[in-house]
């Protein structure tokens, strides 16, 4: 058993060890297997959370918003542009405002400096619900996914395909040098992570008998893979112009049968969403007719096929969200 993690901000994997992310994900099958039984868990009645989003948002919002329902706490959300934050009022006020009035307070939004700055001032729990470089409630759910699929996360090999430099891939490469996950980080070489975070992931990974490979070779980078992982191409915050050339860079790392061949035959295909998968969106429309491609980062046949466990995985964000809450704040 970890120590206790209440008081504890929840901003970036790197701050936590080992036991406490397994602790985390202990008690997020707890509260599915509570949820699913339709026993109440109403344990943090009489708090109140404040849900702060610069950046629009479905299953991160609705995961903080049932999460805290299902805790028994008051949830108050803030639209992107509804807080006087930034315009008005700098951070450091915002932050001293809402940690006299609430719990606790969830922020989505760009730098991860920001976060860590209203963790600070708050006085209260902050939790990350994604920055520009780390997105860390995600990888909770990815994990459990993982782990309900194969009985381990321990020794599997997992593979982010495309933007490897993005928050998902970042944390993704986090949680695996942590948990003792074999990542690779395949892409163009214009879209490798960062290497200062490389070289710390290395560095716990090997503490963690696992390895951290950074590679372009689609064939050699998913051979016998246990999990195909692949998020957008263009992330929240970055400008519409920059699709062309991502478009030209991360067409060869679209998760497609080829891939899902070339990986273990029970591998499994996980994608945070939302995802460019059909002309289902506007954007997948607009994408369409500008460059003539009717899916993006994975085929509409792998996200639709049995060994895609994306709506599981989503799922699983409202669990362990939970857990992070419970735990921050019990
Ligand atoms: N995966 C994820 O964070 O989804 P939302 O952007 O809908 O919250
Ligand atoms: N990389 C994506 C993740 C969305 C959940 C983005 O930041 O837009």
């Amino acid at each position: 058993m970890p120590r206790s993690l209440s008081g504890r901000s929840f901003l970036k994997l790197l701050d936590f060890t080992t036991e406490e992310i397994q602790y985390l994900l202990e008690l997020a099958k707890d509260f599915k297997r509570m949820k699913r039984a339709g026993v109440p868990h109403k344990y943090l009645a009489g708090k109140n959370i404040v849900l702060l989003f610069e950046k629009t948002s479905t299953r991160t919002r609705c995961s903080f918003e049932v999460a805290g329902n299902d805790l028994g706490m008051g949830v108050t959300y803030l639209d992107p542009g509804s807080s006087q934050m930034g315009k008005k009022e700098s951070l450091e006020d915002t932050a001293r405002v809402l940690g006299r009035m609430f719990d606790g307070i969830e922020y989505r939004g760009f730098a991860q400096q920001v976060v860590e700055d209203l963790a600070r001032y708050a006085g209260v729990p902050v939790w990350n619900g994604l920055t520009t470089e780390f997105h860390p409630t995600q990888m909770l759910a990815d994990v459990l996914t993982i782990e309900e699929n194969f009985g381990r996360y321990k020794g599997l090999k997992m593979v982010f395909m495309g933007d490897a430099r993005n928050n998902v891939a970042n944390s993704l490469m986090v949680v695996s040098a942590k948990l003792g996950i074999n990542f690779v980080a395949c892409g163009p070489k214009e879209n490798m992570p960062d290497k200062a975070l490389v070289d710390v992931c290395k560095k716990i990974a090997k503490e963690n008998g696992c390895t951290i490979t950074l590679t372009d070779d689609v064939k050699k980078g998913t051979k016998g893979a246990d999990v195909i992982y692949t998020d957008i191409w263009v992330s929240m915050g970055e400008p519409d112009e920059i699709w062309a050339e991502r478009i030209k860079l991360l067409s060869p790392y679209q998760v497609n049968d080829a891939v899902m061949a070339n990986a273990n035959p029970e591998a499994i295909f996980l994608h945070c969403l939302p995802s460019f998968h059909d002309l289902e969106t506007t954007i997948g429309k607009e994408i369409n007719d500008k460059f003539g491609i009717p899916e993006m980062e994975v085929t509409d046949k792998v996200f639709r096929s049995p060994q895609s466990k994306v709506f599981d995985e989503a799922e699983n964000r409202m669990h362990t969200i939970k857990a992070v809450m419970y735990a921050t704040l019990k």
